[in-house]
């Protein structure tokens, strides 16, 4: 189900925080940054990519193993096209510019998502930051990226559907493991919380198997604003949760 939380035992760290094995970030706010500030909605998406290095580089501080971050969701596509090429083109370049710093800090890179509607260049570059970073053993940093719930448990039904009319699986087999293991998360644990910003609470088709468990924390800042306080409230916040699992007692305490 989920994986241990950790209490945060290195250096100028709170006592007694607790600190997720897997967080998983709704980048939201973006285009309320830009315009309460009086600029386009693309300067948001700009600062947007510099506050996930800032958590890439805070996950990694506070020894969170993994961060599941959703930066383009299937239905994103609805927006302006010229702001949809922008997010593409920031993808792009967040992986191209950083790949070299995420390797050296031991990130492991999977971008989750149909890949269809992506450009040829584009998905080279997945598969370049995937396998170049797949031995790393620290932070695996996880993009979902052209991502939506429910559509990935369509393509994981499938997945199971075909399996069962090959022979490979009979029916009366099918676990919820089977589901967790057709998933694009396969093999990453579960995430323990869910941090939203911008004041927004709903999880927008954000991890829908993954989170049925997960402590969900909404913060008002905007993405953009994102940084360590903003990551120690939600923390803060997360510690002083008692995590049930439908059961009646505290289990990962
Ligand atoms: C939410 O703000 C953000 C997005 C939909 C996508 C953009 C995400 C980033 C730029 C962060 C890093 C991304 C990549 C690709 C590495 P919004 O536009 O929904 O804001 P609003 O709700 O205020 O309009």
């Amino acid at each position: 189900m989920s994986a241990e939380t950790a209490v945060a035992t290195t250096l100028n760290e709170k006592p007694g925080l607790k600190i997720p094995a897997h967080l998983a970030v709704i980048m939201d706010g973006n285009g309320r940054w830009a315009k309460a500030r009086g600029k386009v909605r693309t300067e948001g998406h700009v600062e947007g990519v510099k506050a996930l290095r800032r958590l890439v580089d805070l996950s990694i501080r506070y020894g969170i193993k993994h961060l599941t971050v959703f930066s383009f969701s299937s239905e994103n596509w609805s927006r302006p096209r010229d702001e949809v090429n922008f997010i593409f083109g920031l993808l792009h370049r967040f992986v191209a510019s950083d790949l070299a710093t995420l390797i050296q800090n031991n990130v492991r890179v999977r971008i989750i998502g149909t890949r269809t509607g992506l450009d040829e260049a584009l998905k080279r570059l997945i598969e370049e930051v995937q396998s170049k970073t797949a031995r790393n053993t620290g932070l695996e940093l996880i993009v979902a990226f052209n991502y939506g719930g429910k559509s990935e448990l369509t393509e994981a039904t499938k997945a199971i559907a075909k399996a069962v009319a090959s022979g490979k699986l009979r029916v009366e087999d099918i676990t919820e493991e089977t589901i967790t293991r057709a998933l694009y998360t396969s093999g990453t644990p579960d995430p323990d919380l869910i941090i939203r910003t911008s004041g927004e609470q709903r999880v927008s088709n954000f991890l829908l198997w993954q989170g049925a468990y997960s402590e969900l924390v909404f913060v008002e800042e905007n993405w953009p604003d994102f940084g360590e306080q903003v990551f120690l409230k939600a923390l803060d916040e997360y510690s002083s949760r008692s995590r049930r699992f439908g059961g009646i007692e505290s289990r990962s305490q």
